[in-house]
C-alpha cells in the first residue's frame, strides 16, 4: 500500500454571499501518494486555488476532513495547524504574499525563523537558492523593487528552504516568460526527484502539468477527471 501524503474526504467550501451561502467545493476525495507529483487544472474560478488553500491547512473546510502528513486537520486548534505547515508544508502563492518590508533574502528565511532553526548557515543557504532561481544579483532588494516573475522566484526559493514533505505551487510558472518558467519547472521536479518532496502544482500550463504523475481535471467545485501517468 502507497503511503499518502495527503488525503481528502468529501471536502466542501462555501462562502456567505448575500445573505446566502454560495458552494464553492463539493465533497472532494483526493489522495496524493507520498513522493508523487500531482497537476490540478481546470477554468478560472473552478476552486483550485480554495481547494489548495484547504489541503496546506491555511484554511478551514465547511464540511469534510483533510489529511495531511498523517494528521487530521479538523481535531487540531489554528496553532496545531500552524506547526504542521511549518513542519511539512511549502506553498507558492497566486499571488506571492512576500513580506513587504523584508528584502528578497530575508523573506526566503522566513519559515526556518519560524520554526526556530535560523542556523549560522541559513543565510548562505537563502543566498544559494536565490541564486539557483537566477536572483543572485537582488537579494537585498525589497518585494517592491522586484518584477512580478522575480517575486515568484523568490517565494519558490522560500518555499524551497525548509525542505517540505510537502510543496504546493499555485501557478508557480503564470508570471515567468518561457525561459524562467523552464527554470522553475526543472528546479520543482529535481527537488521532487532529489527530497522526494510531494509536489502539488496548479497550473494553467498544459506542458507542466503533462511532467505531472497525476492530473485532475476541475470544474465547477468537482474534480471531473483524473488521469495518472
Ligand atoms: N473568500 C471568498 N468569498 C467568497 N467567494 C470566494 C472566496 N474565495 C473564493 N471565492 C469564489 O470561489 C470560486 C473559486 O475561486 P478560486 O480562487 O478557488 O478559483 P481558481 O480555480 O483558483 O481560479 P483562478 O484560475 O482564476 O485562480 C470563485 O468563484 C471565487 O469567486
Ligand atoms: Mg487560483
Amino acid at each position: 500500500m502507497p503511503e499518502h501524503i495527503l488525503i481528502t474526504e468529501k471536502l466542501s467550501k462555501s462562502f456567505p454571499s448575500g445573505g446566502s451561502e454560495l458552494a464553492i467545493l463539493h465533497g472532494i476525495d483526493l489522495k496524493v501518494v507520498q513522493g508523487s507529483t500531482c497537476a490540478i487544472v481546470g477554468p478560472s474560478g473552478s476552486g483550485k486555488t480554495t481547494l489548495l488553500g484547504l489541503c496546506a491547512g491555511l484554511d478551514s473546510p465547511t464540511s469534510g476532513e483533510v489529511i495531511l502528513a498523517g494528521r487530521k486537520l479538523g481535531g487540531l486548534s489554528e496553532d496545531e495547524r500552524a506547526q504542521v505547515r511549518n513542519e511539512s508544508v511549502g506553498f507558492v502563492f497566486q499571488n506571492f504574499q512576500l513580506i513587504p518590508t523584508l528584502t528578497a533574502l530575508e523573506n526566503v528565511l522566513v519559515p526556518l525563523e519560524l520554526r526556530g532553526e535560523k542556523t549560522s548557515n541559513a543565510a548562505d543557504l537563502a543566498h544559494d537558492l536565490l541564486v539557483d532561481v537566477g536572483l543572485g544579483e537582488r537579494v537585498t532588494h525589497f518585494p517592491s523593487q522586484l518584477s512580478g516573475g522575480e517575486q515568484q522566484r523568490v517565494a519558490l526559493a522560500r518555499a524551497f528552504i525548509g525542505e517540505p514533505a510537502i510543496l504546493f505551487a499555485d501557478e508557480p510558472t503564470g508570471n515567468l516568460d518561457g525561459e524562467s518558467s523552464a527554470m522553475v519547472e526543472e528546479m520543482l521536479f529535481e527537488l521532487n526527484k532529489a527530497k522526494e518532496t510531494t509536489l502539488v502544482i496548479v497550473t494553467h500550463d498544459r506542458e507542466l502539468a503533462d511532467k505531472a504523475g497525476m492530473v485532475l481535471v476541475m470544474r465547477d467545485g468537482r474534480i471531473v477527471e483524473t488521469t495518472s501517468a
